[in-house]
């Protein structure tokens, strides 16, 4: 990478205008293009930095080049808008003085960019932190709002600023941003009704229509982030997306290429919220906006009066009717603003009517106030955000971001306005550009020559003159009685600014001008210092008045819509005001003064831009535009000024630094004072004394010939220098490498020896090798030799040794198997003839016996399988199952083995029972004889235990009584139903039995009614059904007897009887009770026999059998059949 130590390095062109020799327009022109041709767009006129526009971005605005200019002076680097922006604030932190950056040119050169990128800068390179960034981050986020509502596409530029700003940037004492205040000057308003062709409105209503969401244009919808809680806002802008629909958007440019509107909607609304702006405010904007372009709707149509005179009324109302109910404004009332006027004077009400012109003219009135004040309120809002909250002192730097010098072929009110505003730019320029020439050779010490220059001060004069400037005679005529036009306006101007050397008019006194065409009657021409500019009158008294009518005012200020409100105060109609509002003019007139007085307290720092082409392209060059405006900015005027003392100046050390090679004493060290330094070096150089002076901390030279004859001879040193240098540096390195290459050499000489060595010493070793094994192998094969023979020679010897001992032996084998042989064939022949003999005598027994085992062992198996069989079978007496029988052999074994089997475990099963068990199986067993096959009854109760007491008579306290009265153990207690002879109804008796006799007693009272011993009773009868009806028939002529017998019915009938009978059958002094069981019997009641009969199938009442009286004589028992 290169590293620059001065602006001269690598330069194209000349970098510093200063130095551009010779001096002219057209080196001057020709140095910009060399200049732009190479992408170079900075050059600089001292501290002046001169912009080309280059319409396409260039990669010099990285981080890398903030890096890289960032602490870095002035003339160190090539020409660069951060290094203005870095000296600016630098100078502003270390040495406390306020500065402003002033950026002037024509429309499309660039401006708005440059402050931006001046903004850019110092917000990279000044204080970080997390409040910090906030207030930068909402300073750089002013600009998409301020662009938004203030810029528009014209012919010159896609997105011009309408309007004039100045913003003041403050800084604490390290340098850190605090907060910001932005002045806006003179927005053009009237291009919120009509646009030139080509040329579009305010950049916020493209970018409303397309980038607003769909719910926003036609419904209800918070635009971002939630509601508060309880807020409710209601946007209902009613727009259409199409642009054609309305009045005060141009059609034909409509849609500008490269631009997104929907998209810088997005990032305008995004850049609101980072200001800092409320939902509800960002809405109330938009209604506004909205509420403009409904108003450009509204026609207007004449209608005749009596008097003769049309008075216009509103066309088509649903276009006033929406705005109305967008602003909360009672329709009634804007309509009658737009066709009456009244008029105060001296408490005096006077009501006119307007014609339809008057009602356009006050209608587009209305918008352009609308509109400009909305834009007003914009800034002061975002002042609100952006102001600093500490109190402290700061420092401030101001960036002033005007309109340009405007030169259009029909000039008004507004270009007459711009254009005076630049004439000011350029004063103040001229006065503090000469003021720091001078004070900088005051500082150094340097004698001081006047310089002549244009001093635009007379134009400026002419215009705001407060006795005969322009302005002056414009606001008296807007405020004369009478009838005031704008030509009355120019027969004034003719008459006082006559004489006035910039000034000219057709109608002038002035003979000059009285047949010069180009001068039409309605228009007079300034010559500006920018050049001559024609203006039409036309216009100019009611753009200076500004008036709108006070009804209108009123009827926005009856609005509901609060910002509405507060936009036309002057409608309050406590506040009525008959002074005249100050005309436009006179406003502008102050708050350009203020900003000058402003601007001259302050270190200035200039950039002039300049746009190259008209067209709006890249690397297209126009000279004659280029130098038109070099010409108008006065730009080589300001080299000549700056050249008039001396053309260059540049501190002892720098300039030492870079030329000390030129001499002998300085190179390559000079110890001493740079100053000393220096003129040894310059008189040693022989330049001539008057073409220097010396300042001081710096040198200044008067002429750049001289800096040039300086840098040629530099270079030209440099180059002996770099041959210098390149020779001791080719001698070194060559030396270097002869030493390399030498001790290379004696270590590769070395390696090689040692290796030869090495090879050779192998060879010699591999070879004594070979020759040891080959005598080694001789001696070993003679050895060899020698141990082989004496091998064979025992060999031999074995062999024939073996051969005879092999005959020998085999020999004796011979005869040794034959011996054998033959004592085996007797062995055989013997065992033979034993076992003959053995078969022989034991062959008659052998077939019996073993059948006989072989049947045993059979039947003993078929045995053991069958009991093992038995097995499964189980211990329940219950179980019937018991396996086939397996053979028919066995088949009186198995029925005697499965009745003994049974009888073994039911008596195994019975020795389980403990007395009480037993006492009861013994009772069931006695029902069962009782009963089996003759009651129907008796199945039921074979599952049902035999409880005894039914009634638990020893613990239920209601029996206690009876209990006591019973002497012995109560074998059984139950609830039985006594039957009526009467009727046959059971009455509830209890029914208790002991060992002696049976008891009856009441149900409720416990009392007893009957006490029978058994002894009296003789029998009992029941019937053979399923019934539970008995009778106890007692004996006759025994003591219970005279009371009759008992005719019971019980659900336990078969445990009762069984008891009975149980008790007759164990006791010894009396005899079992007799039971009858058939279907009729005979009951003795007191003294009469009566016969009870059951039969089956009664009447169907239930499941238990009724009990009937038939006659005196019978009762009939009808049973359910089962
Ligand atoms: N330094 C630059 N680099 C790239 N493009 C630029 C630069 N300066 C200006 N432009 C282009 O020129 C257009 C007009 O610039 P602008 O600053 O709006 O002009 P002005 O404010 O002077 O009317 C910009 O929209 C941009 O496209
Ligand atoms: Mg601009």
């Amino acid at each position: 990478m290169e590293v620059k130590t001065s602006l001269l390095d690598n330069m194209i062109g000349v970098g510093d205008m200063v130095l551009l020799e010779p001096l002219n327009e057209d080196s001057f022109i020709m140095n910009l293009r060399n200049r732009f041709d190479h992408n170079e767009i900075y050059t600089y006129i001292g501290s002046v930095v001169i912009s080309m526009n280059p319409y396409r971005s260039l990669p010099i605005y990285t981080p890398q080049k903030v890096e890289e200019y960032r602490n870095r002076n002035f003339y160190e680097l090539s020409p660069h808008i951060y290094a203005l922006a870095d000296e600016a604030y630098r100078s502003l932190r270390d040495q406390d003085k306020d500065q402003c950056i002033l950026i002037t040119g024509e429309s499309g050169a660039g401006k708005t960019e440059a402050s931006k990128l001046v903004m850019s800068y110092v917000a990279a390179v000044c204080g970080k932190g997390q409040e910090v960034n906030k207030v930068k981050e909402q300073l750089l986020q002013s600009n998409p709002v301020l662009e938004a509502f203030g810029n528009a596409k014209t012919m010159r530029n896609d997105n011009s600023s309408r309007f004039g700003k100045y913003m003041d940037i403050e800084f604490d004492f390290k340098g850190d941003p605090l907060g910001g205040v932005i002045s806006n000057y003179l927005l053009e308003k009237s291009r919120v009704c009509k646009q030139p062709r080509g040329e579009r409105n305010f950049h916020i209503f493209y970018q409303l229509l397309s980038g607003a969401s769909d719910d926003t244009l036609a419904g209800a919808q918070p635009l971002f982030g939630s509601l508060d809680e309880g807020e409710q806002y209601n946007v209902k802008l009613k727009l259409d997306r199409d642009f054609s629909k309305y009045n005060y958007l141009s059609l034909d440019s409509a849609n500008v290429n490269g631009l997104d509107d929907a998209a810088s909607f997005r990032t305008v609304r995004n850049a609101m919220q980072i200001v800092g702006f409320m939902e509800a405010e960002v809405q109330s904007v938009l209604e506004l906006v909205a509420a403009v372009l409904k108003l450009g709707n509204i026609e207007f149509k004449p209608e005749s009066r009596v008097n003769g005179f049309d008075e216009s009324r509103v066309k088509d109302k649903n276009d006033l009717k929406e705005m109305c109910e967008l602003l909360g404004i009672e329709q009634s009332v804007l309509e009658r603003a737009f066709s009456y006027r009244t008029v105060e004077a001296k408490m005096e009400k006077m009501s006119t009517t307007l014609n339809v012109a008057q009602a356009y003219y006050a209608r587009d009135a209305l918008a352009k106030n609308l509109y400009s004040r909305l834009f007003s309120w914009l800034v002061t809002r975002i002042n609100e955000s952006i102001k600093a909250q500490a109190k402290t002192r700061h420092k401030v730097m101001g960036v002033l971001d005007i309109y340009g010098f405007e030169i259009f072929e029909d000039n008004s009110f507004e270009q007459f306005i711009i254009n005076y505003c630049n004439e000011k730019l350029q004063q103040i320029f001229i006065e503090l550009t000469l003021r720091e020439e001078q004070e900088e050779y005051i500082r150094e010490d340097i004698e001081w020559t006047n310089i002549e220059y244009f001093n635009n001060a007379v134009i400026c004069d002419l215009i705001e003159n407060n006795q005969n400037g322009i302005l002056a005679m414009l606001d008296e005529e807007c405020l004369r009685p009478g009838t005031v036009t704008d030509d009355t306006f120019l027969d004034k101007l003719n008459t006082i600014c006559a004489e006035h050397q910039h000034f000219e008019s057709r109608l002038n006194k002035n003979s000059k001008f009285l047949t010069d065409h180009s001068l039409p009657h309605s228009c007079f021409r300034i010559q500006h210092y920018a050049g001559k500019v024609l203006y039409r009158v036309e216009g100019f008294v009611d753009k200076n008045n500004d008036l709108l009518y006070r009804d209108l005012s009123q009827a926005m200020y009856k609005a509901t819509h609060s910002l509405m409100r507060q936009l036309f105060p002057e409608g309050n109609p406590a506040k009525v005001n008959l002074k005249r509002p100050p005309t436009a003019g006179f406003q502008f007139k102050a708050s350009v003064g203020v900003l000058m007085k402003n601007l001259q307290t302050k270190n200035p720092n200039y950039i002039r831009c300049i746009k190259p082409n008209d067209k709006k392209v890249a690397h297209i060059f126009t000279d004659s535009l280029v130098c038109h405006q070099v010409r108008y900015l006065g730009l080589v005027e300001n080299v000549r000024v700056r050249r008039a003392g001396y053309a260059f100046r540049q501190p002892y050390e720098s300039c030492l630094e870079r030329y000390k090679m030129l001499c002998k004493k300085t190179w390559p060290h000079w110890r001493g004072p740079a100053r000393d330094g220096v003129e040894v070096l310059l008189t040693d150089c022989s330049v001539p004394t008057e073409e220097f002076a010396y300042g001081r901390s710096k040198i200044f030279i008067r002429n750049p010939r001289t800096l040039f004859t300086l840098e040629e001879r530099r270079r030209a040193c440099l180059e002996d220098l770099a041959t210098l240098i390149q020779k001791i540096y080719r001698g070194w390195k060559s030396r270097t490498h002869f030493l390399l290459l030498k001790k290379s050499q004696v270590v590769v000489a070395a390696w090689y020896r040692r290796y030869a060595q090495q090879n050779k010493y192998q060879k010699i070793k591999s070879a004594t090798l070979v020759m040891q094994s080959f005598i080694r192998g001789w001696k070993a094969r003679n050895i060899l030799r020698q141990l082989k023979y004496e091998k064979r020679c025992k060999e031999a010897v074995t062999t024939i040794a073996a051969y005879w001992h092999g005959t020998q032996a085999r020999r004796e084998l011979r005869r040794l198997k034959e011996e054998a042989r033959r004592k085996h064939a007797v062995a055989i022949i013997w065992a033979y003839w034993l076992g003959l003999q053995v078969r022989r005598e034991y062959r008659k027994f052998f077939r019996a016996n073993a059948g006989k085992k072989i049947y045993d062992f059979t039947i003993q198996r078929i045995m053991q399988k069958y009991f093992l069989g038995l097995k499964t079978t189980t211990m329940s007496p219950m179980d019937n199952s018991w396996p086939a029988k397996p053979y028919g052999f066995l088949e009186g074994a198995h029925t005697q083995l499965r009745r003994i089997f049974h009888l073994w475990r039911c008596k195994k099963y019975r020795g389980q029972f403990t007395e009480e068990k037993k006492a009861v199986y013994e009772e069931k067993l006695e029902a069962s004889e009782i009963f089996k096959d003759k009651k129907a009854l008796y199945p039921s109760s074979v599952s049902q235990p035999f409880k005894g007491d039914y009634l638990e008579i020893q613990k239920n306290p209601k029996y206690q009584k009876l209990n006591s009265a019973m002497e012995e153990k109560v074998l059984l207690a139950d609830l039985v139903n006594k039957i009526n002879r009467a009727n046959g109804k059971g009455s509830p008796r209890l029914f208790l039995l002991t060992k002696s006799n049976f008891v009856l007693a009441d149900q409720k009272t416990g009392q007893v009614k009957a006490s029978v011993p058994l002894p009296d009773l003789a029998s009992v009868s029941v019937s053979t059904q399923s019934d539970g009806f008995f009778a106890l028939k007692l004996k006759e002529g025994s003591a219970s007897a005279s009371k009759g017998d008992f005719l019971l019915s019980s659900e336990h009938l078969i445990e009762i009887i069984t008891k009975l009978h149980r008790i007759g059958t164990t006791a010894a002094d009396r005899d079992q009770i007799n039971i009858d069981i058939s279907d009729e019997f005979l009951v003795q009641f007191k003294q009469d026999k009566v016969c009870v009969k059951f039969i089956q199938g009664g009447p169907k009442n239930g499941n238990s059998a009724a009990c009937k009286r038939k006659n005196n004589r019978l009762l009939e028992v009808s049973v359910p059949s089962p």
